[in-house]
């Protein structure tokens, strides 16, 4: 009998490890981009544990979290160093009652909550980084129980190979930290992270240079190393990432920044650096259709313990998430390529097909759209996912638009 029981022990033991390793499956681990509120935006490297619990509270009471924003993202700022067995911890002013107990606490609101670092010694801000010392923070992230790694690649060379490296070294890490931790690549489209940040073992990458609250630089930018510099705005953001539609997908996700949506021009914000003096609600709202027809990770980052209603309201139309968190995971293909005009189009898994017109000029445009152009055919209703109006198509599939200057009508076509 005991020695029924020893071997029973030993392969409980043997199993156990199994059981762990079975609970982190990277390729599936962000079916639909990932949504939230991200702290950098508002509050750069001044973020505290009061604040990311008030506003955690306020996803769950506006309601936001349910319509699926169910992260707090931690960004640059909340390192205090590594102790003296070299384990990284948090700024004590900033954490005073540790990083465990906001995560506990951040969980019991029923959303899930991610952390920063950086491939090199320092982060973009100054901050302890994690090169060298990968697998020994990637087990911190997971002992606090994070659910997200956002990665920077600040102070760190150049060329392609060392950051294919380092992105994977860190992936590596995080599977063996024992805790699904989705990665957030960043080196800001540089090395065309598209073509290999998914098989490094991230599941999305940024494709630019930083947001900053503004629609746009002026300069008509066709790529992203032009942008450095020049406070990258929604319009510049979109042009450049609208034409890497192919390369998006489930578990793998081209991501076009932080929503500026509702941060009004906030002064001494990092979105407010280069020009980012704020933007109209209308360019705003924008700014939440294309994020979600380019089927974007959604980081809210005003303050959503203070929005208006206009904030409200964009962040929060479920018709339009609905387009970003798809199943299909289809990026919307520019299809219209104009100085006035541009058009995307976004497949979605249930045959419907969401269509999205922006107009790029300085004055309200009006537009005779054919659907069929684009071929779209066999849908004859229309909804307006702004206005909830629907419609039919006639039997040409013409869709008469009428759209103000920097507006995105968005139309879900069905049959
Ligand atoms: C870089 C990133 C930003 C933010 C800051 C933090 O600029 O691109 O999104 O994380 O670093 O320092």
């Amino acid at each position: 009998m005991r020695e029924n029981l020893k071997y029973l022990l030993i392969i409980l033991c043997l199993l156990y490890p199994m059981k762990e390793m079975a609970q982190v499956n990277r390729g599936e681990l962000a079916p639909t981009p990932p949504m939230g509120f991200m702290t950098w935006n508002y509050f750069g490297v001044n973020i505290h544990e009061d604040d990311l619990r008030t506003l955690a509270d306020a996803l769950v009471e506006s309601g936001l979290r349910d319509l699926g924003f169910n992260h707090i993202f931690i960004d640059d700022g909340w390192q205090g160093g590594r102790d003296s067995k070299n384990n990284m911890i948090a700024d004590p002013k900033k954490f005073p009652s540790g990083m465990k107990a906001l995560v506990d606490y951040v969980h019991s609101k029923g959303l899930k909550i991610g952390i920063y670092s950086d491939a090199a010694t320092l982060t973009c801000a100054g901050y302890t980084a994690s090169l060298g010392f990968e697998e020994q923070d990637a087990k911190t992230f997971a002992k606090w129980g994070f659910d997200y790694l956002k990665y920077d690649y600040c102070h760190a060379p150049a060329d392609w190979q060392t950051a294919i490296a380092r992105y994977e070294k860190m992936a590596t890490a995080l599977q063996n930290s024992g805790r699904n931790i989705v990665f957030g690549v960043c080196e800001w489209g540089d090395r065309q992270p598209w073509i290999w940040a998914k098989k490094a073992g991230g599941q999305l990458w940024r494709t630019t240079a930083d947001v900053r609250d503004k629609w746009s630089c002026g300069v008509n930018v066709k790529n992203q190393s032009e942008l450095h510099g020049k406070g990258a705005g929604i319009w510049d953001i979109t042009n450049i990432n609208a034409d890497l539609h192919t390369f998006a997908g489930p578990n793998g996700w081209n991501d076009p920044d932080m929503l500026v949506v509702g941060l009004y021009g906030k002064k001494g914000a990092p979105s407010s650096d280069l020009g980012g003096t704020g933007c109209t609600d209308t360019e705003y709202q924008s700014q939440m259709s294309l994020w979600c027809l380019m089927a974007a990770p959604l980081m809210i980052t005003c303050d959503v313990r203070n929005m208006n209603e206009a904030t409200r309201r964009i962040l929060s139309n479920k018709d339009i998430i609905d387009i970003d968190q798809d199943k299909l995971g289809k990026q919307a293909q520019r299809v219209v390529n104009e100085s006035v005009w541009q058009i995307f189009v976004k497949p979605l898994s249930n045959g419907d097909v969401a269509i999205g017109i922006l107009n790029l000029s300085d004055k309200e445009q009006t537009a005779n759209v054919n659907v069929q152009d684009f071929g779209i055919v066999g849908k004859n209703k229309a909804k307006d996912l702004w206005s909830k109006k629907t419609f039919k198509l006639n039997s040409q599939g013409k869709i008469k638009v009428t759209v103000a200057s920097h507006e995105t009508k968005v139309y879900r076509l069905s049959k």
